[in-house]
């Protein structure tokens, strides 16, 4: 399948709830949540875009013409790309019916993993959708990260033993779900999290404990105190508050924090390969991707993600060498445009 055929069939599925748009930034779908958009007037989902675009990568094309690396290794395990598919959850109701939260992501662990990359996935109210993406994982031979909601400590702790019983990479908890009160509705409250309590969390484990949802250089050094092992500069899509500041403007403060101490990821609003760039230049070690991987998955399945990924994939590589990029690390600040 093409690109632009993926894109025009998930149009064709999603049209009430996405509108697959050129750009996707947040403007058509603002304030749409349950939905694709950020929550409010949207302004933290546009703003994740609107800084993104606003970053520029200049030309350096005088350099020694080598091979152009574009791989990463996170958690010992070498990975094509320095990007990822973001956890996204409760897919019928955002996006549309024809995929649930197990065959959405049966299509992004399988599709990623082709692509060389991996795949994060999701947590709700339900422990089927939680424990059947596990499986997915463990049948794509651990390639893949739960995202676990920030759950008392003992739901928490359970959720943790399934992830290392399911042989995963990695292991996520969206921090920054604290306030969503759906999940209290439906039974299952989730909550603000103290260093201490994530600590109990983190020295459970020996799997890899990845914080999402860290806006702040303090942010980060308590995720550093806590133990974790990485954090995802995120704001959840803007799903969460209104008028949060776009992550690629929060990105160097937290870099300078916590840069070589933690993994950092980030999300919001990256869509190509130069996008990713940018992030990497700017301080993140990897970027994740939500509501692009999405659409791939609804137009093309399994295929669809491996297309888009394939896609952005080349994209970077391109990126990089016209930035004079042989490897990741020489994406370094200078590799952005200051005015
Ligand atoms: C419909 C939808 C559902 C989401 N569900 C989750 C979730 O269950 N857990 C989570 O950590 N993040 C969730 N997210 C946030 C994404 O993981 C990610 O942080 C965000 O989409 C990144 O921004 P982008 O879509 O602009 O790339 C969701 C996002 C969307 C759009």
């Amino acid at each position: 399948m093409k690109y632009q055929e993926i894109r025009s069939q998930a149009r064709s599925i999603l049209k009430e709830k996405c509108k697959v748009c050129e750009d996707c930034n947040g403007i058509a779908c603002r304030g749409q949540v349950p939905g694709v958009g950020g929550k409010g007037l949207g302004s933290s989902f546009i703003r994740n875009r609107v800084m993104v675009r606003e970053t520029s990568l200049n030309l350096d094309t005088l350099v020694p013409a080598t091979e152009t690396d574009t791989s990463v290794t996170l958690f010992g395990k070498k990975f094509r790309f320095p990007f990822f598919a973001a956890p996204i959850g409760a897919l019928e109701i955002n996006y549309h019916p024809s995929l649930n939260d197990l065959t959405y992501n049966e299509h992004m662990v399988a599709g990623c993993r082709e692509a060389g990359i991996m795949a994060f996935t999701g947590d709700g109210a339900k422990m089927e959708y939680y424990e059947g993406p596990l499986k997915i994982i463990q049948d794509n031979e651990g390639v893949g990260a739960p995202t676990i909601k920030p759950w008392d400590n003992a739901m928490a702790l359970q959720k943790i033993r399934m992830a290392e019983a399911h042989g995963v990479t990695a292991l996520a908890m969206d921090v920054d779900a604290a306030g969503l009160v759906l999940l209290a509705m439906a039974g299952t409250p989730v909550y603000n999290k103290s260093v201490e309590e994530l600590k109990e969390l983190c020295d459970s484990t020996a799997l890899p404990m990845i914080l999402k949802g860290i806006m702040t250089p303090a942010g980060a050094l308590k995720a550093l105190e806590a133990g974790a092992a990485g954090i995802v500069v995120s704001n959840h899509g803007g799903r969460v508050m209104d008028d949060a500041p776009s992550t690629i403007e929060v990105l160097p403060a937290i870099a300078e924090a916590v840069k070589g101490k933690l993994t950092i990821f980030i999300d919001g609003g990256f869509r190509s390969g130069e996008d990713i760039l940018k992030a990497l230049a700017l301080g993140a070690d990897a970027v994740l991707i939500g509501r692009p991987f999405a659409v791939a998955a609804y137009g093309g399945g399994t295929e669809g993600v491996r297309v888009y990924a394939e896609k952005i994939g080349q994209e970077l590589k391109e990126a990089m060498i016209m930035t004079g990029c042989h490897s990741l690390a020489d994406a370094t600040p200078d590799k952005c445009w200051k005015r």
